[in-house]
């Protein structure tokens, strides 16, 4: 066997679903790779022999490996802060409130039509380089922090340049109808408008977005509004997702699931009807916990019955400046367990295997198996629900991307 590497002493949480034990797990296992795909895995006593004089052994000391992270959804290309609508919302007014006057989004909204490509682009590696210390190694990346047209096509290159410069892959979503700019105040249809007419055609002439979303929610855009959005991008061949049933319920997720999304996201008031819609059409259930703990959310989106109806249950981080200024995917799989009782197994697949399914790359990333990406962790644990159980000092030992181990 000829293969560029392989790692030994190791414990594989494969999180395929065709290995049946918890966490898709081999026990003192073997991996291998060649041209950064995995040749080979499985326990170490069936290893085939290879020339050991020729290929760089690395020995994981008994850790284990599990696929490279994968955070389905964030914000993270933003300039500025909202420390005050913290401070605010500490003293009774609700993220409603904020919005309704003129802030909210839209702060960041102004923060970042006056940040130049530059200052955005740094901010967003700082951001993308916490993330890669925690075994990330596919994030998802929104606009929306625009709400014109210059200033969304910007958001999007400096996502896009990320991918390019950094080792993780970027996966890129316009979400130009994040919330209604006050230069269209009380003309959210003609914004749609432009939206449809002017941006998305924009965005897909540079090839800037993997995918389209949109706000669906009474402080944002309606049903009639969304549709219009996911048409116009199903149309040019996009992805498409939706913010949905965040602080309402209002058939966001089964409009959604009618038209073949990807995911919906959020869903804290999702009902019974919209799960059952969802998991009909295949697509993924998205759960923001650090959304829901940083809005002190009290209604818990519906996992029981996600679980009853086998929807794919995504955690993401949302990292944004408003509702999630939490920038660690890591902390999230505690949070899916403590807030939303998920099973540390369920945590994890939610941003392996699940996460990638959410983005369109399941034939590619999210577990570990002969000829996937060869997207890998390190991580210095006794067992695979210790990435949920503890936070704060980061496990991580390495990471592999595409074949190629990570200087961190
Ligand atoms: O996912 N819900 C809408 N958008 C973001 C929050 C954006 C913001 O407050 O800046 C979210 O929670
Ligand atoms: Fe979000």
């Amino acid at each position: 066997m000829s293969w560029d590497q392989v790692w030994i002493d190791v414990n594989i949480a494969t999180m395929d679903p065709s290995v049946q034990r918890a966490y898709g797990a081999i026990t003192q296992a073997a991996i291998a790779v060649k041209d950064s795909k995995i040749a080979w895995v499985g326990p170490r006593s069936e290893l085939p022999e290879f020339d050991v004089l020729a290929t760089p052994v690395y020995r994981g000391k008994g850790g284990w490996i599990t696929p490279g992270l994968i955070d389905a959804h964030t914000h993270l290309v933003f300039a500025g802060n909202r420390t005050d609508e913290f401070e605010q919302r500490l003293l009774g007014a609700t993220y409603q409130d904020i919005a309704r006057a003129g802030g909210g989004i839209i702060s960041t909204v102004n923060a970042c039509r006056d940040a130049d490509d530059v200052e955005l682009f740094e901010l967003g590696r700082q951001r993308l380089n916490a993330l890669a210390r925690e075994g990330v190694t596919t994030v998802e990346i929104k606009s929306g922090y625009g709400l014109n047209t210059e200033t969304e096509l910007k958001l999007l290159r400096v996502a896009r340049e990320l991918g390019e410069h950094h080792h993780i892959d970027v996966c890129t979503t316009f979400l130009g109808a994040h919330a209604i700019p006050p230069e269209y105040k009380d003309r959210a249809n003609e914004y749609v408008d432009l939206v449809i007419n002017d941006m998305l055609p924009a965005v897909i002439a540079e090839n800037l977005a993997d995918a389209v979303d949109v706000f669906c929610e009474n402080i944002a855009f309606d049903l009639e509004q969304t549709e219009r959005i996911l048409i116009a991008a199903k149309q040019a061949g996009l992805q498409f997702k939706l913010h949905a049933e965040q602080l309402s319920n209002i058939g966001g997720s089964a409009l959604a699931a009618k038209l073949g999304a990807k995911s919906v996201d959020h869903i804290e008031f999702l009902d019974e009807a919209g799960v059952k819609a969802i998991s009909e059409s295949g697509t993924c259930a998205t759960l923001l916990p650090g959304a829901f703990y940083f809005l002190r959310e009290t209604q818990l989106p519906p996992i029981d019955l996600l679980r009853q109806y086998k929807v794919p249950m995504v955690i993401a981080s949302d990292f944004n400046p408003g509702s999630s200024p939490i920038c660690s995917t890591l902390l999230m799989l505690n949070m899916a367990c403590t807030l939303f009782k998920l099973t540390p197994e369920e945590a994890l697949q939610g941003v392996t295997i699940n996460a990638a399914k959410a983005l369109g790359l399941e034939a590619k990333v999210g577990h570990l198996a002969i000829g996937m990406q060869a997207d890998f962790c390190l991580w210095d644990i006794t067992t695979p629900a210790q990435l949920a159980y503890a936070y704060g000092v980061t496990p991580c030992k390495t990471v592999v991307k595409k074949g190629q181990v990570v200087a961190l």
